[in-house]
């Protein structure tokens, strides 16, 4: 009989919960998305967040142990995101968590939000073969840029992150400038593909620089710069949506010549894992498949639902983990700031 990990993420604006067997078998998954409490406001409130999961919680957990078949007393662990994220959203999960573990008799595993994005590649079934280790994790959400190297359950070398903005981040802007509404990114891709992404030769900023850091604002700039330059009125549709594909194209550009200069520095990288919403877009997707595939590497791009922040991630690292004989004591903190290499040195919490 596989073992059972309650998962458990509200470390943003989605409140999830999910229950799964260390086989892969997902018993059960749910989601709830707070992007309606916060569209008003244009981007994510703390506190609108916090108070969001703290009614959503107790009840999406019942059901999703409900949905699974399963009770408390049949959970081998429960898992819990306990950074990084916003404080108000990581008590309420964790301390949900820790209460359930106390309830339940079974440990508590305080889990990094990137090193479940990370290990969701070895989810079982995701991919045609299981990734070995080393892998590269691009990590494309509003929240996190980074290219980390994926060296074992633990063991994380982060080879370059955003200098400014995180690319989701970039995109909500743009399209704000646009007039599209939050978040920017799905309406700038499908207003993209009625324009000409060769009409506004826009920046790229770190192109052909060594090194795997990403830099979004000064294309930020230009596009408001080139907004600017139209004038007060609203933008004509086929101009946005010339603006919206050269940005794309921009992006595109600035993320494959990362890539390119990662398998450089790791050439032992056998994949890549690609997570965060920004993963969702499919000129994004198809140009760094053909990176791969043009390098020899194979590219693990999650369905979409496993691809944004989803408590499946959590459970699974929490399998991970729990195998590794690491879990967590209830007086293990939260961490709003948590950088995955501090994992390494963490070893047993
Ligand atoms: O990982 P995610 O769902 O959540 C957080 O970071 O909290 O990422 C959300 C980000 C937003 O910035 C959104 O605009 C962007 O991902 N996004 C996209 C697309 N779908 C979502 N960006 C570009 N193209 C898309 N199709
Ligand atoms: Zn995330």
């Amino acid at each position: 009989m596989s073992q059972i990990v309650l998962g458990i993420e509200s470390s943003c604006d989605e409140t999830a919960a999910a229950v799964l067997a260390a086989d892969g078998r997902i018993l059960s998954e749910l989601v709830l998305s707070q992007i309606a409490d916060h569209a008003p406001w244009g981007g994510v409130v703390p506190e609108i967040a916090a108070r969001a999961h703290l009614a959503a919680l107790a009840e999406m957990v019942r059901a999703a142990l409900r949905e699974a078949g399963v009770g408390y007393a049949d959970l081998d662990a429960i898992a819990a995101t306990a950074g990084p994220g916003l404080i108000g959203g990581l008590l309420v999960g964790t301390g949900f968590a820790k209460g359930a573990a106390i309830a339940a008799g079974r440990p508590y595993i305080a889990i990094n939000h990137l090193e479940a994005h990370a290990l969701t590649a070895r989810l079982p079934g995701l991919s045609a073969a299981q990734p070995q280790f080393p892998y590269l994790l691009l990590l494309l959400s509003g929240g996190h840029s980074q290219c980390v190297v994926v060296e074992g359950v633990g063991r994380y070398r982060k080879l370059g992150t955003t200098l400014d903005d995180a690319v989701g981040e970039a995109f909500d802007k743009t399209a704000k400038l646009l007039g599209l509404p939050y978040p920017g990114g799905p309406a700038l891709e499908a207003l993209a593909r009625e324009g000409d992404a060769s009409a506004y030769p826009l920046p790229r900023p770190l192109l052909h620089r060594a090194g795997c850091d990403f830099s979004f604002s000064g294309l930020k700039t230009a596009v408001a710069q080139l907004v600017a330059a139209q004038g007060s009125a609203a933008l004509p549709r086929l101009l946005a949506a010339s603006i919206a594909a050269s940005f794309q194209a921009a992006v595109t550009d600035i993320l494959a010549d990362r890539l390119a200069n990662a398998f450089a520095l790791r050439p032992d990288v056998s994949a890549v894992i690609i997570a965060g919403g920004v993963a969702a877009n499919t000129a994004i997707r198809t140009r760094l498949d053909s990176l791969c595939a043009a390098q020899g590497k194979t590219l693990i791009a999650p369905p979409l639902r496993l691809c944004t922040d989803n408590a499946v991630m959590v459970a699974w690292a929490g399998v991970e983990r729990l195998r590794a004989g690491l879990t967590d004591p209830l007086t293990a903190p939260c961490k709003p700031r948590w950088p995955l290499e501090e994992l390494a040195r963490e070893g047993v919490r």
